[in-house]
């Protein structure tokens, strides 16, 4: 059945009402996974003191071995992790400043906004310094990179993509989802992002597939919920909105384009996969209203509110200094912000690439991607701004390299 935005307040009141019956000790399951998220607390803060929180890795040893057993679980319980070098600084640095003068030079900042945008309408800070570009030379060069398929397909097989009977998805192929750019001023005090998940907010609790992907948290044995299991995943359904992604993602990620780090108005994490186990259980209790989930509203992001979740506040750190040329990937449940403010002293950019990994979604997804790359036009999961269509300097099909091509999925 398809999910549907009718009567919100009914639909989550009869699914409380029928999880509580079926799970009568709701309340000593949050208090259990309550303990281990403070334990997850006292870990990340610990971790802080001796560096970072953020698993990290160079690229060349996942490239040669692939993660080792140690390092999956680091990935596991963080739910996100650097890989050092996945692109050749020097390059990296030349593409910068070609994008810079890519969206000056083709009058980005002459142009009026003609899409109200407002899915990060909800979240308190005001609206981040994101670029409605998809198509520059910088962006295409980074994802059909080499090394980024190296990274994603060691990335990829962190999860379990497949069973006895089923495939989940191929992690060995990419299908490119082509997402934005950040390029924060120094000194920007405007732009941040409070803590929220991407991929749906209510659907994590009412949506079919959701109910089957966290089984365990609400229904199971919460600890052995594995947050890295594709079943289901691939299938999950969200309610249309102009800003979230469609395409499944083993991944969110970018690519530093400058170097930045804590301060910088850059990226902040609570890494742990505790962190929705412990908002799914949180909004069942009985100090939430019946028709409410802490505040999880439709086609929004699903944010964590200071009033609701002050614990996951305490495990929020920001990414450690990173060059250009590392990547940053989290899992599509990790928390995740941008800084407030900007004290740093230079440009704070990224490239926006996850890993989605070759499935039935994300090829129906690459068709309607294929004609808007061929206009210049927005990706069809962004607000229809268009930008591109008339830029000089554009990437066009000529600059995809064979492995560009099968990530777009033209052959
Ligand atoms: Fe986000």
């Amino acid at each position: 059945m398809a999910l549907s935005t009718e009567n919100l307040p009914q639909q989550i009141r009869n699914f409380k009402r029928e999880l509580k019956a079926l799970c009568p000790d709701y309340k000593r399951r949050f208090e259990d996974v309550s303990r281990a998220m403070e334990a997850e607390i006292a870990r990340i803060k610990k971790e802080e003191e001796s560096g970072s929180a953020i698993p990290q890795f160079e690229f060349s040893d996942i490239a040669d071995q692939g993660f080792s057993e140690q390092q999956r679980q680091q990935v596991h319980q963080a739910g996100c992790c650097i890989v050092r070098n996945t692109l050749p600084e020097n390059e990296v640095t030349d593409h910068n400043n070609a994008l810079s003068r890519y969206i000056i030079e083709n009058g980005y900042y002459e142009h009026t906004p003609t899409v109200e945008d407002n899915y990060f309408s909800q979240l308190k800070s005001d609206k981040p310094q994101i670029f409605g570009i998809y198509w520059s030379p910088a962006q295409v060069w980074a994802r059909q990179h080499p090394n980024m398929a190296v990274a994603r397909r060691h990335l990829n097989r962190l999860w379990t993509w497949q069973d006895d009977e089923k495939t989940y998805f191929n992690p060995d192929q990419e299908a490119s989802y082509a997402d934005r750019v950040r390029r924060r001023e120094p000194g920007d005090a405007t732009l941040g992002l409070s803590p929220h998940v991407d991929s749906g907010s209510i659907e994590r609790w009412i949506e079919p597939h959701y109910r089957e992907v966290y089984h365990n948290v609400l229904l199971g044995d919460w600890q052995q919920y594995d947050a890295f299991d594709g079943a289901n995943r691939v299938e999950v359904e969200e309610f249309p909105s102009p800003a979230v992604c469609s395409v499944f993602r083993t991944f969110q990620g970018w690519v530093a384009l400058t170097p930045q780090g804590k301060g910088d108005g850059t990226l902040q994490v609570v890494p742990s996969t505790l962190a929705i186990p412990y908002m799914l259980l949180r909004a069942l209790q009985d100090d939430v209203p019946e028709d409410d989930l802490c505040g999880a509203a439709p086609g929004r992001a699903l944010t964590v509110f200071k009033e609701w979740h002050p614990l996951l506040f305490e495990g929020l750190v920001s990414v450690p200094k990173v060059r250009a040329g590392d990547t940053m990937w989290w899992h599509p449940d990790t928390i995740h912000a941008v800084e407030d403010k900007h004290n740093g002293d230079g440009y704070s950019n990224v490239l926006f690439i996850g890993a989605a990994p070759d499935c039935e979604k994300n090829r129906l997804f690459l068709d309607k991607q294929r004609p808007a790359f061929l206009k210049g036009e927005s990706c069809p999961d962004f607000a229809p701004e268009h930008h591109e269509r008339t830029y000089q300097g554009r990437a066009t099909e000529s600059d995809l390299t064979d492995l560009g091509r099968r990530q777009m999925g033209f052959d």
